[in-house]
């Protein structure tokens, strides 16, 4: 069951394999970040990171949600823009960001970008400058911080395609030039330490070194930041091996050490942005599949095959990543064989779940997996060309089509003939 709807007859009605949002849950978790900035009388803006999972069905969600948000993209970009989301309320990211996609931003008046690199303050004062127009914009920082998970590292000489280094003067110079422009407006710092973070002593370190910064450029440049964004990275449960905070518990760590550091440099409490993308949703859907073939080799391992694969999820592939299922039409019965999830595509590595205890596995079972929310729709692929899933989303107990199942006319759209 997902929201009071029955798994099978949503399988039944759209096919597999078909992601299923609890939309009740995405507002659920929305809503326990913005809560608690409420509750701590903090101001703030909660911008969900698109790139989780971005569709115009998600983006208005979030905009019910009054949440803010995080666009990496054009794509993105038009998404949000034809959901209809609150432009002043999109912030855009991007380490390359084309001068079509500055322009896109700049001429729909988003609420801001942050600033990756020299060669983009560059290229956003020039499209500025021809707009007439001014930005609001946040410099991006890595802060020698580098999250893998459970650990972090801290690394003195700063080794990231994103952003600029606090270390070696480069942030201090961005700073310069951006106050040299007419248009660009400077809010504040932007650091992303990583994602799927259990502990909150990453982000601690990160904003101790924000702030050691912050404090040379109060002196230096008299330059008090209205916003500090924070980034994403909360973590959530995929299995039980798993443990993470409640959403509240990162936003509290977060705004006690602000505190902490604002009160010792003497600057006013600044606005708290955060980006969180797979906290949103990372646990609000499941992917449906339907078994398929099954391969036993006695005393090695039980091969079971489902009908999507790396195509819906490639974070086992490309991360290891880890997963839990059940068999949606077999849920009360017991556990009966260990098994592996294969997917269907054409490589060894198309493997969803190593090991994973189910009751006995038959052809035309249905196979939930859970927490399949954030980073599979959104980095699914046509490898060995096939159409991508169908999504649907179920709230109060009603289910709604929110992206079809493309078909094999949408696979071709774009071939031409060389005949
Ligand atoms: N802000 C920035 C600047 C980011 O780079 C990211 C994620 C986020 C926010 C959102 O992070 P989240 O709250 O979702 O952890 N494909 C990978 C995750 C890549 C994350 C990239 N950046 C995965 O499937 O685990």
């Amino acid at each position: 069951m997902v929201n009071g709807q029955d798994t099978t007859e949503l399988a039944n009605k759209y096919g597999t394999p078909l992601f299923i949002y609890d939309v009740n849950k995405i507002r659920n978790n929305a809503r326990a970040f913005v809560h608690t900035f409420e509750k701590l009388g903090v101001k703030a803006q909660v911008a969900y990171a698109s790139k989780a999972f971005s569709s115009v069905a998600m983006l208005q969600v979030a905009k019910q949600e009054k949440l803010s948000l995080d666009v990496v993209s054009q794509g993105e970009l038009y998404t949000a823009l034809k959901a209809d989301f609150p432009v002043e309320k999109i912030h855009m990211h991007g380490n390359n960001k084309s001068a079509q996609e500055l322009e896109m931003a700049v001429s729909h008046k988003i609420g801001c970008i942050v600033i990756d690199n020299f060669y983009e303050i560059k290229l956003l004062d020039d499209i500025l400058a021809n707009y007439k127009t001014e930005m609001d914009v946040l410099i991006r920082v890595t802060p020698g911080i580098e999250a893998h998970t459970h650990d972090y590292i801290l690394t003195g000489n700063e080794d990231s395609k994103f952003g600029f280094d606090l270390a070696n003067g480069q942030a201090e110079k961005a700073l310069q030039m951006i106050s040299e422009s007419k248009w660009i407006q400077l809010k504040g710092l932007h650091c992303h330490i990583g994602s799927q973070i259990f502990e909150t002593d990453g982000f601690v370190m990160a904003i101790k070194r924000l702030f050691s910064t912050l404090e040379e450029w109060k002196t230096r440049h008299a330059f008090v930041p209205k916003v500090l964004n924070l980034g994403g990275g909360f973590g959530i449960r995929y299995t039980s091996e798993d443990d993470p905070l409640p959403l509240s518990g990162y936003v509290e760590a977060l705004v006690s050490e602000v505190k902490v550091h604002v009160n010792r440099i003497g600057i006013p409490y600044p606005e708290i942005w955060i980006e969180p993308g797979r906290s949103i949703v990372g646990n609000t859907a499941i992917t449906l599949y339907t078994v398929g073939s099954k391969k036993v080799i006695p005393g090695v391992r039980n091969y079971v095959a489902v009908d999507g694969g790396m195509t819906d999820n490639i974070r086992p592939a490309l991360y290891q990543a880890k997963y839990d299922a059940v068999l949606a039409n077999k849920a009360s019965q017991k556990v009966a064989e260990t098994v592996s999830i294969a997917g269907k595509c054409c490589e060894s590595g198309d493997m969803l779940i190593w090991d994973l205890d189910l009751p006995t596995v038959e052809h035309g079972d249905l196979l939930a997996v859970f927490s399949t929310g954030a980073y599979g729709y959104s980095m699914s692929s046509h490898y060995n060309r096939f159409p991508k899933a169908a999504v649907v989303f179920v709230e109060n107990g009603k289910d709604k089509l929110v992206i079809k199942r493309e078909t094999y006319q949408d696979l071709l759209k774009n071939d031409l003939s060389y005949e």
